[in-house]
């Protein structure tokens, strides 16, 4: 988490880095602050809360220079306060970070006893202190920044800034993501090359243990061992249109509503131009070459794995095992050959992700991403890098990322199933024909909205809220629960409806109401029993499913929001609308800052 930006301009550079760190908020809105250098002066603004604050205090108080950084916080060390937030200073230095310091606490004792002191809690800090110990004994700032680098262990991202230095600037990652932009004359550092796309298209990343001394003129990239390294200048495409709620009160209300489009484009792309197949872009995959497959995610992105599994256990007949990416990076699992690594991601940057993708390299006979940024660093990591195409996803809770995954992966069983022999040709057809009219099935479930809306708001006043599913609809309970807490606050738990029994309805009383996720399927019956069972002891149970479930088993619930029939194979991707509604307009009626609900940031890349 955390955005940070650099400068060396021609032009002012206060509102160009406002204007990168409004690119960035994404990565955290706790605090906001930039430095910069003018005629040789060290000086910086700082606000907590989101970077209007800033915005406005660069009004009162303007900060001149052609020279800076910037940086928009995620709290990890210290409260969100001023005196926390980046850039860190010191002397001469000013520093702003993305990532984690673990060795901070030696550091600082090792530094107090020299005589520093303190007046932040945070890593970052350190950094700046130990830099400016270095310039005090004699190096110069160059040096100094790589003196430094080479004691801090964790993760970062990194950009210095220097007193008296208008045209230097040292940026290093190592372990977080970190860009270069190239300009005529003038030259930008990002955590992403989104952050620059107003600047431009030229975009260097670093590799791992990199740092980079730029002037406006030149950009010196030396790896690891301090050796000058060659890194590729590439042209990226990256939409330049500002985006925006285009009506919508929120992005995630904008979100939810894209997703018939979005999802048709994924569809598309995956179709072979005759739409008889599925045609996976180049290089391909070839299943036939894996016995397993092991898929990783976090959050929202490890229920669309979920999801998945069972798609490519019932249609490829290819066994799949499923990991949270944070406890798969740590518990050393055999990833022998023949054994195909998937990793799920929309931004492309989650640490524990990136971190899991690495555990299996070398080990998995290929590594594949799902992703819905092209350019980043799980996609640039994995031997084939399959887009999800959702566009742009500003909503914190991720909406239309979440579907396209479902989608991907979808189709990826299809293929698995196709390569394998899994699938008579006239049931693939079938799936491919429903698959096509499903963007039109999706529009439908959103003319429901207003019946999700009215539950939605009985909902906003409960403490405690229950998901039942079975089936593909137990993941997708997950993901609603998931949703519902993010965004609303209300404490939300999913359960398999079958699990029920064995501990959660002594939860059940009038005062927790129970979403129960069951389109007619072969598991509706059982599914139906869990929610007699729930009804028995007062529950008030909402119940999701279409028409023929809401003829079956209506009576005694509380709220029936009917959904068009889709065939099972696709219900996860339908049932995901409702879910996202009512969680939305929970919110809503909670009153809520629904696109950047509290705590969270878009993206997450400390562990
Ligand atoms: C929830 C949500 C998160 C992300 C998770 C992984 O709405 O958005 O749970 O799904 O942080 O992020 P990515 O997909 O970027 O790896």
């Amino acid at each position: 988490m955390c955005g940070i930006v650099g400068i060396l301009g021609k032009h002012e550079a206060a509102p160009i880095l406002v204007e990168a760190l409004k690119r960035l908020e994404y990565r955290g809105y706790d605090s906001a602050g930039i430095a910069t250098v003018n005629d040789g002066v060290l000086d910086r603004r700082r606000a907590v809360g989101k970077l209007v604050n800033l915005s406005d205090l660069l009004v009162h108080e303007p900060l001149l220079g052609k020279a800076g950084i910037g940086h928009t916080r995620w709290a990890t060390h210290g409260a969100p306060t001023v005196s926390n937030a980046h850039p860190h200073r010191a002397g001469p230095i000013a520093v702003v970070h993305n990532g984690i310091i673990e060795n901070f606490r030696e550091l600082r004792e090792e530094l107090a006893a020299s005589g520093f002191s303190f007046v932040t809690e945070t890593d970052t800090e350190t950094i700046a202190l130990l830099t400016q110990k270095y310039m005090t004994d004699g190096m110069a700032p160059v040096e100094a920044a790589h003196k430094t680098l080479s004691r801090l262990d964790g993760a970062f991202a990194l950009a210095f800034l220097f007193e008296g230095e208008d045209d230097l600037l040292i940026a290093a990652r190592k372990g977080s993501p970190l860009a270069i932009g190239h300009g005529d004359g003038e030259v930008f550092v990002g955590s992403d090359a989104i952050a620059m796309a107003h600047l431009t298209d030229q975009i260097t990343y670093l590799e791992e243990g990199d740092s980079a001394i730029l002037t406006r003129t030149s950009v010196e990239i030396r790896n690891a061992d301090g050796e000058i390294a060659n890194r590729e200048k590439r042209t990226i495409q990256i939409d330049q249109t500002r985006v925006d709620k285009a009506g919508h009160k929120h992005f995630m209300a904008k979100e939810i509503a894209e997703q018939p489009t979005v999802i048709g484009e994924a569809i598309r792309h995956y179709l072979a131009a005759d739409g008889s197949k599925i045609a996976l872009p180049d290089p391909g995959i070839d299943f036939t070459q894996f016995d397993r497959v092991v898929m990783v995610a976090c959050g929202t992105a490890y229920f669309a794995c979920m999801t998945a599994k069972y798609w490519f256990e019932q249609v490829a007949r290819l066994p799949v095992e499923i990991d949270i990416a944070s406890e798969f990076r740590y518990r050393e699992p055999p990833v022998g050959g023949r054994t195909l690594a998937l990793f799920v991601s929309q931004s492309g940057e989650t640490a524990d992700t990136l971190a899991a993708l690495r555990y299996c390299e070398g080990k998995a006979s290929k590594i594949v991403s799902v992703v819905n940024v092209p350019e980043s660093s799980i996609a640039r990591e994995s031997d084939v890098a399959l887009p999800i195409l959702a566009g742009t996803e500003i909503g914190v809770a991720s909406t239309k990322a979440f579907t396209c995954q479902l989608t991907v992966l979808l189709m990826l069983a299809l293929a698995a199933a196709q390569q394998r022999g899994e699938i008579a040709e006239d049931t693939l057809s079938q799936h491919l024909a429903d698959l096509r009219a499903l963007p039109g099935l999706l529009n439908a479930t959103l003319d429901r909205e207003p019946t999700l809306r009215d539950a939605a708001h009985n909902l906003s006043k409960a403490r405690d809220i229950l998901f039942l599913g079975r089936g593909t609809m137990y993941p997708l309970a997950h993901e609603g629960a998931l949703k519902l807490k993010e965004i609303s606050y209300i404490h939300a738990e999913a359960y398999a409806a079958g699990e029920l029994k064995h501990g959660p309805i002594a939860l059940i009383d009038n005062k927790v109401p129970v979403i129960v996720m069951a389109p007619r399927d072969a598991l509706f019956d059982k599914t139906v029993s869990n929610m007699q069972e729930v009804m028995a002891r007062d529950g008030k149970v909402v119940l999701i499913t279409d028409k023929a479930g809401a003829t079956e088993a209506s009576d005694g619930v509380w709220e029936t929001a009917v959904m068009p029939d889709v065939p099972p194979l696709l219900a996860p991707i339908l049932y995901a609308l409702p879910a996202q509604l009512l969680a939305y307009h929970a919110a809503v009626a909670m009153g809520t800052d629904v696109d950047q609900p509290r705590n969270l940031a878009k993206s997450v890349t400390v562990e």
